[in-house]
Parts: structure tokens; sequence; C-alpha cells
């Protein structure tokens, strides 16, 4: 497993639905979550490894390792915050996006376990970005046209590989 970065078509489609949590699942979330550690990322998504089903992972310092299979987003907060935001697959870049301040969601852990969670703060935020990427959608697709389009020469220019001390 590899992390894809932005240029990749696979990061532009839409993932499918998981019909069976089985071991192969389990396996795809403990080497996702193995990635995020070594990354050093808080979230990442199926489509990001070129694995186009619907699971995400995150983990965030100091919390558990999160796993989440079909979830569907209940409930967004009208109120929205804005905060900085990087992308494992797009190395580099970084930019203040709007989302809300909170979430509920509904998903299955990789034991097939469902369960719901409404939490706010990073949590919120990076269930919010990482859903979007099941999606096709990515953080710069939240951004104004102007912006986007600054950040997207930017990251032309650096071949996407990043400058990881670069804001
Ligand atoms: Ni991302």
């Amino acid at each position: 497993m590899q992390i894809i970065t932005l240029g990749n078509e696979l990061l532009r489609q839409k993932a499918e639905k998981i019909d069976k949590i089985d071991d192969e699942i389990l396996s795809a979330s403990k080497q996702m979550l193995e990635i995020l550690k070594t990354d050093k990322g808080v979230g990442v998504a199926g489509p990001q490894v070129g694995l186009m089903k619907r699971i995400f992972v995150i983990h965030i310092e100091g919390d558990e390792d999160r796993v989440f299979i079909n979830p569907s987003i209940l409930e967004t907060s009208q109120e929205t915050i804005k905060y900085e935001e990087g992308c494992l697959s797009v190395p580099g870049i970084y930019t203040d996006v709007v989302r809300s301040e909170s979430v509920k969601i509904q998903a299955w852990n990789e034991k097939g376990k469902p369960f719901t969670l409404e939490t706010g703060g990073l949590l919120a935020r990076v269930i919010q970005h990482e859903y979007d990427h099941l999606e096709g959608v990515i953080f710069l697709d939240r951004v104004s046209e102007e912006k986007r389009k600054k950040l997207m020469a930017k990251y032309e220019k650096t071949g996407g590989k990043g400058e990881k001390d670069s804001k």
C-alpha cells in the first residue's frame, strides 16, 4: 500500500460501498493506520491508497485508532470554523478550510460493529476531510477558485514532492 498523490485520477472517483467486513478489510485498515503513523498524518481514506472502497482511518495523537467503514454523516453543525489543513495526497500544500464545527456520523468499525459518534474539534474536521475523499473531493475544492489556482501552481512547481516546512 502506498499513498497516491494529486494528479492520479483515482482521487477523483467515488469509492464503493463495502459489502462484507472481512479479514481483507481488517488487514487494509491496519495497513492504513501504519501508513498514517509512518507519514505522520491524522487520517487516510481508501482512495488515497488506491483502494476504491468506503473506508477511512483516523489517528489523532492522544486518541485511539479509529476506523470508519461505510460511513454516513447524519448531521453537521451550522456553526463553522476555519482551520489549516493539509493532505497526504497533496504534499507540501496547506490552507485554511471552512468546515462544520461538529458532526454526527454513523459507520462500522473494522470488526463489523456499527457505531454512532457525535464529535467536534479536530476529529470532526478530519472526519469531514476523509469523508470527502470517498466522494472524490479534496480539500482544495473547498477554497476559493483564486486560492486554489495559486496553491495548484505551487503544487505543480514543487512537482508534488512537497516541502514539509513550507506553509
Ligand atoms: Ni486528505
